[in-house]
């Protein structure tokens, strides 16, 4: 086997406090570093260091890349946003290990967790997570609207909090408006949503509202949308709400 080794690093949300010192250190020991460009724009240049910054498309060839150089014994570092088992690299790199040529499976292959959006926005309005929950990537990139719609649904019938990422595009605008619909349908006016847009970054913004008076412009594709569930409550105070699920349901 080569001595190259492949690490698939989480650099959270966006504040460099809030990635983990083992990704700093597979980052400095990293020969090549792979990512999504906005992603590998936050790994800074030096000397040895291999940058290849790559469109969001592409996800299965960037990951065949960083596995063929870690074959040939480069040090790799796939970068995603967050933690990279949440909606990101981590599985594009497994699904092409498995579809792959038989020795990538003998590759030294690591996971760094990263803190992941959701829980992000949760620690930043309260803990609106702190009962049971369930996550929902919104894009139909890669799953039909027809299974968003049922998750929606069921997610609200078993009374879960739900974190959603990905909630609007430019290229899908119209999704959202049909999400908070659902949602309006199936838990009610009156139930308490938060929009987190940027966490940890000089653009963070929060609104906590409901859904009542939710429109689908509060969010794009740098926000995170948390959807209380029926136990959810906002304390009011002087300054910005608190918003938290308690512990028993
Ligand atoms: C493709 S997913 C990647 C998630 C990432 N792997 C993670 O664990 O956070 C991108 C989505 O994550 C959410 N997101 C990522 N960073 C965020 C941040 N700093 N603030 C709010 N939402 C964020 C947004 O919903 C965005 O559309």
């Amino acid at each position: 086997m080569s001595a190259g080794w492949l690490a698939i690093a989480g650099l959270g949300p966006g504040d460099e406090a809030l990635v983990t010192c083992e990704v700093t250190a597979a980052l400095a020991q990293a020969t090549d570093v792979i990512g999504y460009i906005p992603y590998v724009a936050r790994v800074a240049a030096r000397e040895g260091l291999t940058l290849h910054p790559t469109d969001n498309r592409v996800e299965l060839d960037r990951a065949a890349h960083a596995l063929e150089l870690a074959a040939q014994g480069s040090r790799v570092v796939v970068v995603s946003s967050g933690d990279p088992g949440v909606f990101a690299m981590a599985s594009a790199v497994f699904e092409a290990v498995e579809a792959g040529p038989a020795p990538w499976r003998d590759l030294d292959i690591r996971v760094l967790p990263g803190i992941t959006a959701m829980l992000a926005a949760s620690a930043r309005a309260g803990a609106p997570l702190g009962h049971d929950f369930c996550a929902i990537n919104l894009s139909d990139n890669l799953k039909p609207w027809a299974l968003i719609e049922k998750r929606l649904r069921l997610a609200a019938e078993a009374d879960f909090a739900m974190a959603f990422y990905n909630p609007r595009s430019k290229a899908r605008p119209e999704g959202f408006a049909r999400v908070l619909d659902v949602l309006r349908e199936a838990c009610g006016e009156d139930r308490p949503i938060l929009f987190a847009r940027a966490v940890t970054t000089p653009e963070e913004a929060l609104t906590i509202t409901t859904l009542g008076k939710a429109t689908s412009e509060m969010a794009d594709m740098r926000t995170m949308v948390i959807v209380g569930s029926s136990q959810t409550r906002i304390i009011d105070r002087v300054g910005p709400p608190i918003l938290y699920t308690p512990r028993s349901a």
